[in-house]
């Protein structure tokens, strides 16, 4: 399904990241692995350790995705070694919750620079290769609450929402030239992200999902899967809900 390709996933050191870079790999795709800082360089490395198992070539970059810079050498980089970018998953993200009164300018700002500003730099920066290949999937990853809003979140659902607005329109931007832009919404999956909610609040969120489970990891992935091949080649500008029902 995705033999030959070549994916960048940020934020691939854990959680949804990883598995979707394990996932990939496991259907034959070569694997960008992209990590923040110093401080994840050994996780990077155990990923790449457990996608050598299956036999695919990896190369690890070091990029803040909230420096365009940063994010033009992620894509470089890439290019050089491989000679094409095929997938892009937008994946790295972050979460300040706090009620408004509470939240600060400082967090309100780092999760918009991060996960809205973020994904921005790595399209900016993707777009030009993949506009001359004439050939590219970008997968944006929002949340369920970037659709529903969510009280706490008020910095986080406004870049995820944000994000739905970019797919939308970079969509538009770039269909004729081969691209597909895709979003992922999310619902509540078990990650380091999620463990910090307490029982309590687990409690409430299972309330609202009709599947009354958390999702998992591999849940997005296997989407993740679908919209990086040739299997979503007539599908662009969506947002698909992966999350047990919670937003319908
Ligand atoms: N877990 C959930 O329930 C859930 C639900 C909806 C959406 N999401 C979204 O899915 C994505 C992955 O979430 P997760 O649960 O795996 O989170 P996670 O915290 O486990 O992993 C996030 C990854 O992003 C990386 N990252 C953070 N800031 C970065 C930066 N500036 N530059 C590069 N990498 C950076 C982290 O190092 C980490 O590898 C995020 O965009 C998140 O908002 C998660």
């Amino acid at each position: 399904m995705l033999k030959g390709k070549v994916a960048i996933i940020t934020g691939s050191t854990r959680g949804i990241g990883k598995q979707i870079a394990l996932k990939y790999a496991s259907l034959g795709c070569d694997i960008v692995i992209n990590y923040k800082s110093e401080n994840d360089i050994d996780r990077a490395k155990v990923v790449e350790e457990e996608i050598k198992e299956f036999g695919v070539k990896t190369l690890i970059v070091k990029a803040d995705v909230s420096s365009l810079e940063d994010c033009v050498n992620l894509c470089n980089e890439t290019k050089k070694t491989f000679g094409k970018i095929d997938i892009l998953v937008n994946n790295a993200g972050i979460t300040k919750d706090n009620l408004i009164i509470r939240m600060s300018e400082e967090d309100f700002d780092r999760v918009i620079d991060i996960n809205l500003k973020g994904s921005f730099n790595c399209l900016k920066a993707v777009t030009q290769i993949m506009m001359k290949q004439k050939y590219g999937k970008i997968i944006n990853m929002s949340s369920v609450v970037g659709i529903t809003g969510n009280a706490g979140q008020v910095n986080y659902c406004a870049s995820k929402a944000g994000v739905i607005g970019m797919t939308k329109s970079l969509a538009r931007e770039v269909g004729s030239r081969g691209i597909n832009v895709n979003a992922i919404a999310p619902g509540f999956i078990e990650t380091d992200m999620t463990d910090v909610l307490t029982d309590e609040q687990k409690k409430n969120i299972l309330n609202q999902i009709p599947l009354k489970k958390m999702g998992s990891t591999e849940d997005i992935a296997n989407i993740a899967v679908f919209l990086g091949s040739d299997y979503s080649n007539y599908i662009t500008g969506q947002v698909i809900s992966v999350d047990g029902g919670m937003s319908m």
